[in-house]
């Protein structure tokens, strides 16, 4: 395709505002902190956000399609050092070669101005593995990083033992067995209904590969692990080949696909292992955590809509939800994995909380294992946002969440942490309270959008008083709505900072 060369970002909302497109690399020692840091947290938060360095010549593409941009917020002794650096993918490379940009529209390499070996912006999640820091999006390979100065090692195959075409931005960790468990989707490639899974022993070798092949060729964002099984829910956002090499969209809205739920042995399984159980036609969002009770029977929580989420992808006839229409839960199914029959049928879930939710994290020690907290982004109007001065400047495209929120399942209490009239949150870390063991007890971090300095900051939160804030932290710079990210504890670092 003969592309544009564009100077000048799309006069659309995803590129303007808030999410003008930040495209700064450095470091700033010394934030400016309101309040007090805890001196025992020691360790950094790394986080990533879709940054592209050029502009698209697809003028509508979406706000998470710019390059992997990794930030790293260091705190040690109650300061807090901040750098951030591009990740160098292939993209990256070959377009500040260029100029301009060469990637055409989301996961369609039939739009691109060039042929590209991977097409990957590596912009959805940052984990750390191993020794090394992984930069990921679920279309291909992780990149390796390094964990202090953020230079990319490379492309990450595993040492070669990397089976599959791509790599879930959202692998699980066992606590219990230091196991990374992880999976690919469309795993031959576009549009395959491939699905591998794997697991990765915490010196590296993997000790589980099983192919799958799910009953439709769909996304599968995010997944499930519980100490004997694992759970692949999949969105009814559907590929077509064909539809992609017409210059179309790699996904599709699917009103009459319902939500599969694989479920698969975690240890020595084969493929026909695979259960498919299935749910009416909705939107899977991220999962919180599942669990097994002593009857086996499991227990996966997780977001849910009754409408497309993704609602820039519409069905074949062009039909989205209004955005401010569609609502997110967190909710609760129960099933039973050893059920049997043709036609496995997943009953109703229990909502756990009726807001409208999103990011959910809870206290990592327990992933895999019953839980009792969870943490996430809340949206409620009635909190007091000041959404007339907001809405000028927030520029478009991203869910907006305006508190976090701390659900006690147990007792079914929401705790809210508001951070301010003009503020909006993005996804929050949980950092264990030094030498406690209690679940949830610690500290929440997350990004949080000002809209009138148009400036980011971070707030950390004492879960032992939720509702108020600890420390504010300053940044001289405006950070664009970003993906995932996760905490690193020092201790865990295998290099010292
Ligand atoms: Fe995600």
């Amino acid at each position: 395709m003969e592309a544009k060369v564009e100077h000048a970002f799309p006069d659309r909302p995803q590129f303007q505002g808030f999410m003008k497109p930040c495209r700064m690399e450095g470091e700033v020692q010394a934030l400016e902190v309101l309040g007090d840091i805890p001196k025992e947290i020691d360790g950094t938060f790394y986080r990533v956000m879709p940054d592209p360095q050029l502009p698209p010549f697809v003028q509508d593409d979406p706000w998470f399609n710019g390059d992997g941009n990794i930030a790293a917020f260091t705190i040690k002794d109650g300061t807090v050092t901040f750098r951030q650096r591009y990740v160098r993918t292939e993209k990256f490379i070959r377009e500040r070669e260029a100029k301009r940009a060469l990637l055409g529209k989301y996961r369609n390499k039939y739009t691109d101005a060039v042929e590209f070996k991977i097409r990957t912006t590596a912009n959805t999640n940052v984990v750390y593995f191993n020794g090394q820091l992984l930069a990921l999006k679920e279309d291909a390979p992780p990149y390796a990083l390094d964990p202090i100065t953020l230079e990319t090692k490379g492309l990450y195959d595993f040492e070669g033992q990397l089976p599959s075409l791509t790599f879930t931005a959202h692998p699980k960790f066992d606590p219990k067995t230091g196991e990374m468990i992880c999976f690919g989707y469309e795993a031959k490639g576009d549009g395959t209904p491939d699905v591998c899974y794997y697991s990765v022993s915490p010196d590296g070798k993997f000790t589980e590969v099983v192919w799958l092949v799910a009953p439709v060729a769909a996304m599968i964002h995010d997944f499930a692990v519980t100490e004997n099984w694992v759970l692949f829910p999949i969105i009814p956002q559907v590929c077509d080949i064909e539809r992609m090499k017409q210059g179309g969209e790699h996904w599709q809205w699917s009103p009459e696909t319902p939500v599969y739920l694989g479920v698969l042995p975690r240890r020595g399984a084969k493929p026909t292992d695979v259960k498919w159980f299935e749910y009416k036609n909705s939107f899977p969002g991220h999962t919180v955590n599942a669990y097994e009770d002593t009857n086996g029977h499991i227990t996966l929580d997780l977001g849910l809509s009754s409408k497309n989420v993704f609602f820039w992808w519409p069905d074949a006839a062009g039909n989205a939800p209004e955005p401010s229409s569609i609502l997110s839960q967190i909710v609760r199914f129960t099933l039973d994995p050893n059920s049997k029959g043709e036609a496995l049928h997943l009953p109703s879930p229990k909502i756990l909380q009726k807001d409208n939710t999103e990011f959910y994290r809870i206290d990592d020690r327990f992933a895999t294992q019953p839980h009792r907290h969870c943490f996430m982004d809340l949206m409620d109007p009635t909190l007091g946002t000041d959404f007339q001065t907001i809405a000028p400047r927030l520029g478009g495209g991203y869910p907006l969440y305006n508190s976090l929120a701390h659900l006690d399942i147990e007792t079914g209490e929401t705790e809210i942490y508001f951070p301010g009239r003009t503020h909006m949150v993005q996804e929050p870390v949980f950092i264990p309270r030094k030498g406690s063991r209690v679940e949830g007890d610690g500290f929440l971090l997350a990004l949080v959008n000002n809209y009138e300095s148009m400036g980011s900051e971070l707030h950390l939160v004492d879960t032992r008083d939720f509702t108020k804030v600890k420390a504010v932290i300053l940044l001289p710079i405006r950070l664009r709505q970003g993906l995932h990210g996760n905490w690193v504890d020092a201790v865990d670092l295998k290099v010292s900072i």
